[in-house]
């Protein structure tokens, strides 16, 4: 077209100047065939109009080969400028092209139908596809069925919002049916020809999705583990006073969840017999930020009581200020069980308690009948005493002060087996071991005495104090004999002995020791004696001893047996030695 132009102007200028010519011969002929016969100046006058006509033509063409030559020169170096403008476009297109081809993100440009009308090849290839697979189809082939309304509705807002950016997270499926994880970043935009188009460009960030499974799952997994275990966990940091507990303590706890936890709220449910304890504990933990392990119940609303186990380790941060991190467990059922397992080993031992009695009767009631005899011979003596023809009333009322003591060691042997049968426990009381073997020995000398049995005791004086639970200890003592007599009964060869020994161990132990000379303990039953239903007697039960041990250990001791250096065994139990400063 420029081109044109000057070629154009080229040939008027030629035109111009052979016009100018042209016309001036034109005149030059007219006026010399048509006009009058030219004078000599004439001629001169003509030949000079027509060189001044011929150069003013010259001066003309040149002005106009000047402002040709400018324009030609405008003209060349506006169409390099273009040609340059062009070129440099073209490599920008193509640098553009390649960001886009391989530019590690996805970019989707699709009709307003979802159809795909440009795919780069790094998006089409991590996808698994060829670009000429995805173009010309519609984008939903990359996104699995379930997700497919997600999309068509997300495609319309973008076309509903032209030109503003809208974006979402989505899954795609590859071609092998693997998943990618997509956050698409899309805009909808009108183009030259007035269509709707959405360009989407996708981040991969299947990565952090898969991490973000993994820690939801492994919170789930957490989340389960606790309430299985009924153990919630808390951290509690100590500047802030901020509290924070897992969905698990709040349950616990009977809150609804919320962002933040109060300390108020803690105490509130703590039952108040036990809210003194806990908030020592409470107080402790923050003045010295020592670790802390602790049990107390809580009051729910609905007036059920809960025990918890807290326990906490403290944590210091880079700042140096404590953090306590920790669990709170619920161990109600635990403490029910337990409750209901002591309850059922009470009811055990009252009934072998019961049962040693039974086989006793003979000998209890020979230790009633005794002071009974007494008192009807002091009565008698008495009577006779005052019948006399002068009263000797000293001897009467020496017989009559006989009476009463045996009248009430009657009915302390009464007293001891109705303790025995009761159902009930002592509370646990300062208690001195002397006087618990005194009170069963005192029921067992028939029993001694018809099996043929001589009784030795070395009972340490002045021992010092146990806490227990008096008659507990007395059904120890009592079983520990019964069995030293029972092994001793197959014994014809032998003086038949029974030891029964106290003694004070340094400061901390007070030691029962119950020797016998009877079959001893067999090498293979030794550890077996204090299973529950271990026994070698026809008919034994085998609770005695496992009743004893877990007296024994109630009371903070140890129960143990082993053979004597000659026949025989010895059974022994340790129980701490109660301490002044001791509360019972
Ligand atoms: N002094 C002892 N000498 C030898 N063996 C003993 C002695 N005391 C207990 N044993 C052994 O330990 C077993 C268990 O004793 P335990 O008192 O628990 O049950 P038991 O006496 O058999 O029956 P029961 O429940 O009626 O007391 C006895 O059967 C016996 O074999
Ligand atoms: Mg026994």
């Amino acid at each position: 077209m420029r081109n044109l132009n000057l070629k154009f102007l080229r040939s008027a200028e030629q035109s111009l100047l052979g016009g100018m010519a042209l016309a001036s011969l034109t005149a030059a002929c007219i006026w010399l065939v048509l006009g009058p016969a030219p004078e000599i100046a004439d001629y001169l006058i003509a030949v000079v109009l027509l060189f001044a006509l011929f150069l003013a033509s010259l001066i003309v063409m040149h002005l106009v080969g000047n402002s040709r030559r400018e324009m030609e020169a405008a003209l060349v170096s506006r169409a390099s400028a273009e040609l340059q403008a062009i070129q440099a476009l073209r490599a920008s297109e193509a640098q553009w092209k390649e960001v886009f081809e391989h530019n590690p993100v996805m970019y989707f440009m699709v009709d307003a139908d979802g159809i795909v009308l440009s795919v780069n090849t790094f998006g089409a290839a991590q996808l698994g596809y060829r670009v000429d697979e995805l173009r010309g189809q519609s984008v939903l082939k990359v996104f699995f069925e379930a997700d497919r309304d997600a999309v068509r509705q997300s495609v319309e807002i973008c076309l509903a919002n032209i030109g503003q950016p809208h974006n979402w997270e989505i899954r795609k499926v590859r071609k092998d049916g693997s998943t990618l994880w997509v956050r698409e970043n899309a805009k909808a935009v009108r183009r030259q020809d007035n269509r709707l188009i959405v360009l989407v460009a996708c981040e991969d960030i299947t990565e952090r999705k898969e991490a973000e499974n993994a820690l939801r799952q492994s919170g789930n997994y957490l989340a389960e583990a606790q309430r299985l275990s009924r153990t919630g966990s808390f951290g509690w940091r100590l500047v802030t006073g901020e509290i924070i507990w897992s969905d698990e303590t709040f349950r616990i706890f009977g809150y609804d969840k919320a962002p933040s936890v109060a300390l108020d709220m803690v105490i509130q449910r703590i039952h108040p017999d036990d809210r003194a304890g806990a908030q020592q504990t409470i107080d402790q933990a923050s003045s010295d930020g020592k670790d802390f392990d602790h049990e107390y119940r809580l009051l729910m609303p609905d007036g059920t009581v809960k025990y918890v186990h807290a326990t906490a380790h403290a944590v210091t941060d880079a700042s140096g200020s404590i953090e306590f991190v920790g669990a709170v467990t619920d161990v109600t059922a635990r403490r029910q069980a337990e409750e209901k397992l002591q309850q059922a080993q009470a009811e055990l031992a009252h009934v072998t308690r019961v049962t040693a009695l039974g086989e006793l009767a003979a000998s209890i009631a020979h230790e009633v009948n005794q002071p009974l005899a007494a008192v009807v011979a002091n009565a008698a003596a008495a009577q006779r005493w005052l019948n006399r023809d002068t009263p000797d009333l000293q001897e009467a009322r020496s017989a009559l002060l006989s009476i009463v003591d045996d009248g009430n060691r009657a009915g302390e042997v009464i007293q001891r087996v109705r303790g025995l049968v009761s159902k009930n426990t002592d509370p646990k009381v300062p208690l001195d071991t002397n006087e618990i073997v005194n009170e069963v020995i005192a029921l067992l000398h028939r029993e001694l005495f018809s099996h043929r049995i001589s009784l030795r005791t070395e009972l340490a004086p002045a021992l010092g104090p146990v806490l227990g639970d008096r008659i507990q200890l007395q059904q120890v003592i009592l079983n520990l004999i019964i069995n030293g007599i029972e092994a001793m009964q197959p014994v014809t060869d032998r003086p038949r002995e029974l030891v029964i020994r106290t003694q004070q161990e340094d400061t901390h132990q007070i030691l029962v020791a119950v020797t016998d000379c009877g079959v001893g303990l067999a090498t293979e039953n030794a550890n077996r004696v204090f299973d529950a239903f271990f026994s070698t007697k026809s008919g034994g039960m085998g609770m005695g001893l496992s009743i004893c041990r877990s007296i024994v250990e109630s009371h903070g001791g140890r129960l143990s047996a082993c053979g004597n250096g000659g026949p025989g065994a010895t059974f022994q139990f340790g129980l701490p030695m109660h301490l002044e400063d001791q509360t019972p």
